[in-house]
């Protein structure tokens, strides 16, 4: 299966798609732009030390997958959505990964959408028989692109489409080092988004880039 990251050229798609293809996967980075896409996949194979990593603009990803991670900035992600909704086809599964958060006087905060969660404004703009999961909202992108850092932390899984849940549960498995957990639907973006906003603040106070999150007393 060939999985998508649309904006991939960010550290946050970039890392994923890396860990994934290191996982067996083949993995297509996406771009508005064909020369950036590429130019991201071969820095991507570069680390890998191996061509596992493709580009393509975002329209041509949109066709080649059926799993399509959304790792654009969060404040864009819906219009971007809407803007391509004709190429959003029955079966695709996206995964959304943003988080909106902003930074304003040196404190990251927190900017809750009017739909309860960036994911819950993004479901509501899919067309029928495209679903949508939540995952990866919390493991910090500079880790992710840090092959040689094992991730060690749990992953949350969230939407309303069961089959959805399951594939983005099974696909998230694939990478070690990682606990996959069923977080519930989708609404739990709700909590997952603001756990970035926690993360992201413990980073600033204790001069980190690799704060994440670790939940005792369940055994999956
Ligand atoms: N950074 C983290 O640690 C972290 C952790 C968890 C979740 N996240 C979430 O992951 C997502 C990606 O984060 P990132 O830091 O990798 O993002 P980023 O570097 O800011 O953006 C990713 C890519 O999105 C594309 N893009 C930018 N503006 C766009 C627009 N107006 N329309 C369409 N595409 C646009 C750009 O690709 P092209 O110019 O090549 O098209 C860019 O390289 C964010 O939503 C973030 O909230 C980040």
């Amino acid at each position: 299966m060939q999985l998508g990251f649309w904006g991939g050229t960010g550290t946050e798609g970039s890392g994923l798609a890396m860990r994934f293809a290191q996982a067996g996967a083949r993995a297509l980075i996406g771009s508005r732009s064909l020369e950036r896409a590429q130019a991201a996949a071969q820095r991507c194979n570069q680390i890998l030390g191996a061509a596992l990593v493709e580009g393509a603009e975002n329209p041509a990803l949109l066709e080649r997958c059926e799993v399509v991670f959304l790792t654009l900035p969060a404040d864009k992600a819906v219009a971007a959505v809407s803007a391509a909704n004709n190429l959003l086809r029955p079966g695709l599964i996206l995964v959304d990964v943003t988080a909106p958060v902003a930074f304003r006087d040196g404190r990251v905060e927190y900017l809750q959408p009017d739909a309860g969660s960036n994911s819950e404004a993004i479901a509501a703009r899919l067309p029928r028989g495209v679903e949508l999961a939540a995952a990866f909202k919390t493991v910090p992108a500079h880790l992710l692109s840090n092959l040689t850092s094992p991730l060690e932390c749990d992953v949350f899984v969230c939407g309303d489409s069961k089959a959805a849940k399951e594939k983005v549960i099974a696909l998230a498995g694939l990478i070690p080092s990682l606990r996959v957990l069923d977080a519930g639907g989708l609404r739990t973006a709700q909590i997952l988004e603001r756990m970035t906003v926690l993360a992201i603040e413990l980073n600033r106070r204790y001069k980190s880039k690799e704060a994440r999150f670790r939940i005792v007393g369940v055994h999956p």
